[in-house]
Parts: C-alpha cells; structure tokens; sequence
C-alpha cells in the first residue's frame, strides 16, 4: 500500500476539489445578503452580532453566519480583527471592497450573473457532451446555444448583460487611462465595440475620448432600446457574421473566446471589410501562458477555458501560437500584445 501520509494527503486534495463549489456559493452568498455593503456601511469592522442584527439573521442562525464567514476569511474575502475589547471583528479587504454594489468597478453583478444556476448547470454534464455529438455542453442541457437561450430567456438575458456590464466598467476603467491604449486610439475617428453588449466600454470610451464617434453593435435584443447620453456613442443592431459598421478601429472585447477558430476568421474577416486598409482591431480577451510567473492570474485564465467549453460552441481561451495563427488566416500581417490587464490582454491587430 501507499504511504497512507500521502494517500490522506491526496484524499484532502481530492475533497478540496470535490467541494470547491461552496466556495463560489458562499460568495454568492456574501454579494447576495449584502455582506460586504454592511461592513461598508457600518464604517468600522463588525462584530459577528452587530453583523447578524444589519442582516436581520436571527439567534438560530448566528453559528451559521460565523461558519460562512469562517471560509469566506480563509478565501481572503474578509479579514479579521480584534476590538480593544478582545472580540473578533469582520473588515472588508480589497477583494470583498470590489464586490460592493456601490462600487466603482463592482463586480458584484458579475458574480451573481455568472453563479447563477443556469450558467453553473451546464459544467454538470461536461463528460456527457465528450460522448455524445452536441454542439456545445449548454446543449445538452438546454437543447440550443447560450445564446439563443439568453435571447428567448428575459430574465437570464438581462442578469448576463448586467454581468458582461460589471466585468466591463471594471475593464474599461482600467483601460482608458492606459497610454498604451490612448496610444491606440490616438487620430482616430470612429471605432464600433462589436458584440458590445450594453454599451458600458463604449460609453467609458466615447466619454474619455470625445472626438471619437462610437458604435456599440450587438444582437437585436440586446441593443433594442438603448440609447446613451453620450452626442458621440449610437447603438446599432445585426449579426456580426454578417455585417459590421464601419469604423477606424474595431473592437472586440470579450467575444472571441466564444467561438470555435472558423467562426473567429469569419468575424476577424467582417472586422477586416469594416475598416480601411490602415484601420486595426482591438481585442480584449486572455492570452494563456503556462509560463506565467503568476499562477493565480494562470489559474483564473484555466477556470475560464473550461467556463468557454461548457457554455460555448467551440469557445476556447487561447495562447499566443492560436492567436496569431487566427490573424494569419484571416489575413491580418501584424500583432502586438499588451499585457496590461491583469488576466486579460489588449491584442492590436492590423495589415502592415
Ligand atoms: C461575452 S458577451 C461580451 C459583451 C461585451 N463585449 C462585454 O465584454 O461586456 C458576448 C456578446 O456577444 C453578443 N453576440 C453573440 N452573437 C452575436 C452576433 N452574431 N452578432 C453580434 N453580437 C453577438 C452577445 O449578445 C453578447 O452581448
């Protein structure tokens, strides 16, 4: 037999995995009572009780308030402090500061958009899409693409908008005051976020960047009725396998990771008619480096392959080999990557 050290060393690794969902329950938990909000509120760290009594928990349910918050401290998601009187007190950390609602750049839309049951079921059922012919793993729940399902399914629609728009507001803002991206940008006259979703990137651009006239292009039901304050920002509807609006610049955030290689030369092709011969795309999407020095940025861009193959048809996120083969196709001669945004990088793209 094994050394039984490493065997219970494994079987711990094996239950760690097994249960790692209650970790993203619990934060779904946390943004859903408004944890982090109180706190916030509150002004100074908060003692168990005083927490229970702003969430209206009552006394039964008090050990189980102190067990959720037990393994949302030990997922760094709140620190722990002591009071002059000795007691233990909650504070928020730059993780749980990011998911007040009130936030800047919250991102609490987005986890509860992307931890909502219909976007976790379709994981369930990974290893029989491996042995059966649908197109993507939400088919085999749901019998039809995300997609399609997002547009007959009101209320999932407007949740994973929201969600696209939080993880936007927290993106852009970093973006726009990035001189390698007002570099970009720079004597430009137009640019057209395809696949823009709500228009959050868009409106953060066309407010930072006034001379530049913007296009948020997206399905007609998620564009239908939207309109910005912003003289410079138009909402315009259609499929980008079809047709795009022209412009200098044409971005994509977000959008290719959805898709198989095929369908990505087919939108880079549509980029590429959109623009003038010295106009460029923008692409907002990872760039997988195992080598990564960083293995919690190398971890995240892992979980979120893995969330491209369960929701997507042929979704995918890529390493720098699989981009460039994909500019190559498509007919584009020239890439540069900025790795600017965390997990995520800002790919310029262009025919020299
Ligand atoms: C992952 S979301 C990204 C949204 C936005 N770029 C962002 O990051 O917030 C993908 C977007 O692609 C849009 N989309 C899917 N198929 C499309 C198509 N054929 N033409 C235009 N937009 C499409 C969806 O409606 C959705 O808004």
């Amino acid at each position: 037999m094994e050394n039984p050290k490493e065997l219970l060393n494994a079987q711990a690794h094996i239950w760690n995995h097994i249960f790692a969902y209650h970790r993203s329950s619990a934060l779904k938990c946390a943004v859903e009572l408004g944890i982090p909000d109180t706190i916030q509120k509150h002004g100074n760290p908060m003692t168990l009780q005083d927490l229970a009594n702003s969430l209206a928990i009552g006394p039964n349910k008090i050990r189980s308030l102190y067990r959720l918050l037990r393994l949302l401290v030990h997922s760094n998601f709140f620190s722990m402090t002591k009071l002059v009187d000795g007691e233990e007190a909650y504070a928020n950390n730059i993780n749980s500061q990011l998911l007040l609602k009130d936030h800047p750049c919250t991102l609490a839309p987005f986890t509860l958009g992307m931890l909502d049951p219909s976007m976790t079921e379709a994981p369930q059922y990974l290893s029989k899409w491996f042995q059966n012919q649908d197109e993507s793993v939400f088919h085999v729940v749901h019998g039809r693409s995300f997609w399609e399902h997002a547009g007959l399914t009101p209320e999932l629609n407007q949740k994973f908008n929201r969600a696209m728009g939080s993880d936007t507001s927290f993106v852009s803002s970093v973006l726009v005051t990035s001189k390698d991206f007002k570099k970009m940008v720079e004597g430009l006259g137009s640019l057209v976020d395809v696949a823009g979703g709500n228009g959050t990137m868009a409106k953060t651009i066309a407010r930072a960047y006034p001379w530049l006239k913007c296009i948020v292009f997206d399905l007609p039901h998620v564009v239908d009725g939207l309109q910005g304050n912003e003289s410079n920002l138009e909402y315009v509807a259609g499929d980008m396998f079809k047709k795009i609006p022209s412009a200098d610049v044409v971005m994509l955030k977000w959008i290719l990771h959805d898709w198989s290689d095929e369908h990505c030369v087919r939108i880079l092709e549509r980029c590429k008619e959109a623009i003038p011969s010295n106009g460029k795309i923008i692409i907002i999407d990872m760039v997988v480096d195992p080598q990564a020095q960083n293995n919690n940025h190398f971890h995240a861009q892992l979980l979120s392959d893995m969330e491209m193959m369960a929701l997507n048809v042929g979704g995918i996120e890529r390493t720098e080999d699989q981009w460039k083969k994909l500019f190559l196709q498509a007919g584009f001669n020239h890439y540069n990557i900025f790795p600017i945004l965390g997990i995520r990088s800002v790919i310029e793209v262009r025919c020299l």
